[in-house]
């Protein structure tokens, strides 16, 4: 039997990814943040799954306003890095595993989540930002990847209960599909960040810490924030949040919390690191 045995949530700004790919991360701004993601990077070596299901945003570079999927999961042998406009990130291809994607698109749509299949799709940086984070620079990603794209870029976006029910409901295809591998589950995106309008660089340190420490105590109550508290409270991009919920539901009521690490400032954003582990795995 398959287990979901890790949950990542992590912030995926774009930046990061920059500063990884030019060897930056000693440079005095970006220093903290890199020492503060040190102890996952040396957790995931000696817990490394077998396949990673990445929840991430695109942000307009495989999808645009003319294709608004809400959820969509991809079963395609291979995913690479987009083009967000200066050319693609000179990070790995990410090798997919078509055999347990599909076994989830069954799985979820016979349990009535009305899943998007993209058997071709390019990961932009709310997917590679959160593996560079993970796993550095490898020459190929140190486990297979399926990505799991979800629409918080144009009104109206899922609900944190939504995302939360469908965690539960991976969780439960993953248990029950047949071959003996280790998953880990990637929640990503936010944390508070406003990159538009009148509250542009809006960063509201005290709503993510309890988000992060409630992720762990109350993530029941994280699922009845609704979209306007998010806004409020997180800015509008903030709302990327609420795919840290399907990883929070994927990995089942006994997790624990690992490590936890929040930094601010970190380009627009609050930065935000918890890796969770599968109670049953303790
Ligand atoms: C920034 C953060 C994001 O999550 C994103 O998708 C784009 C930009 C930023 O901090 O600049
Ligand atoms: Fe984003």
């Amino acid at each position: 039997m398959a287990n979901i045995v890790t949950g990542i949530g992590t912030s995926h700004v774009p930046s990061v990814g920059a500063v990884i790919d030019n060897g930056k991360e000693q440079d005095p701004y970006w220093k903290p943040l890199f020492d503060g993601y040190q102890p996952a990077r040396d957790w995931i070596q000696d817990n490394m799954p077998d396949v990673a299901i990445v929840v991430y945003n695109d942000h307009a570079s495989a999808f645009g306003l003319n294709l608004i999927p809400t959820f969509t999961l991809g079963v395609a042998e291979e995913f690479p890095p987009a083009d967000e406009g200066y050319g693609p990130r000179k990070v790995p291809t990410a090798v997919g595993d078509p055999d347990l994607a599909w076994h989830l698109a069954e799985s979820l749509i016979l349990d009535e989540f009305d899943m998007t299949i993209a058997n071709e799709m390019s990961v932009d940086h709310g997917c590679t930002v959160p593996l560079s984070i993970m796993f550095d620079k490898p020459e190929q990603w140190p486990c297979k990847i399926i990505p799991l794209c979800v629409n918080v870029i144009q009104y109206p976006p899922p609900t944190g209960k939504r995302c939360f029910d469908l965690g539960k409901a991976i969780r439960k295809a993953v248990e029950a599909y047949d071959k003996d591998i280790k998953v880990a589950i990637f929640g990503t995106g936010g944390m508070s960040h406003q990159l538009q309008g009148e509250r542009a660089g809006l960063v509201n340190a005290e709503f993510d810490q309890s988000f992060l420490d409630r992720l762990t105590t109350d993530p029941v109550g994280l699922t009845k924030i609704p979209h306007v508290e998010y806004m409020r409270e997180a800015g509008s991009e903030g709302i990327e949040l609420v795919m840290w919920l399907i990883m929070r539901g994927a990995m089942g009521d006994d997790a624990s919390e690992t490590y936890k690490f929040y930094h601010v400032p970190a380009s627009n954003t609050g930065a935000g690191l918890i890796v969770l582990e599968d109670g049953s795995q303790k």
